[in-house]
């Protein structure tokens, strides 16, 4: 890319980091075992490094290591959290989900799923000229909702 272009969305994909980029570049053509397997050399070194990736990852944003899950992208990481709730809202009848109508597909179409075929109710909310989402109707409506069911919560 030339470098008077200026590339604004950042939000969707950015440049990578050229030190990330060797590490990366190292581990895909030069030791590049099979973190999973268990029977030679190669794969323990990849396993070593994904174990010291994964420490250095969850000390950076300070959560245990157990926390930090690698995936292969957005699409599955959002799949996987959106999806993996489900259990959580039908044992507990949280199954009402707000969310924004401009998601990127990856959010939205786990969310259709779970509207046709899990019964949940998903509401999309459409943003303003601005890009904004107001807090009346809708949204300010489960706001207030929740509220009311913390401060019952803390009464209780
Ligand atoms: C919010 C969001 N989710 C998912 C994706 C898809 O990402 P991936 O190609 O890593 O699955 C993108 C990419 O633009 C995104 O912006």
């Amino acid at each position: 890319m030339s470098a008077v272009v200026a590339y604004l969305d950042v939000a969707a994909t950015t440049r990578v980091e050229p030190r990330v980029a060797d590490v990366v570049l190292h581990w895909m053509t030069e030791d590049f075992g099979n973190a999973g397997s268990r029977t030679h050399e190669y794969g323990a070194r990849a396993k070593k490094a994904v174990q010291e990736a994964r420490a250095f990852l969850a000390g950076t944003v300070g959560v245990r290591t157990e926390e930090v899950i690698f995936t292969s992208g957005a699409t599955e990481s959002n799949n996987i959290a959106l999806l993996g709730m489900a259990p959580y809202g039908e044992k507990h009848a949280r199954k009402h989900i707000i969310t924004s109508a401009i998601e990127h597909k990856a959010v939205i179409e786990p969310l259709l799923h779970l509207q046709e075929k899990q019964g949940f109710e998903v509401d999309f909310l459409e943003p303003g000229p601005s890009g904004r989402i107001s807090t009346e109707g809708r949204a300010g409506e489960a706001e207030a909702g929740h509220s009311a069911r913390l401060a019952n919560a803390r009464e209780q």
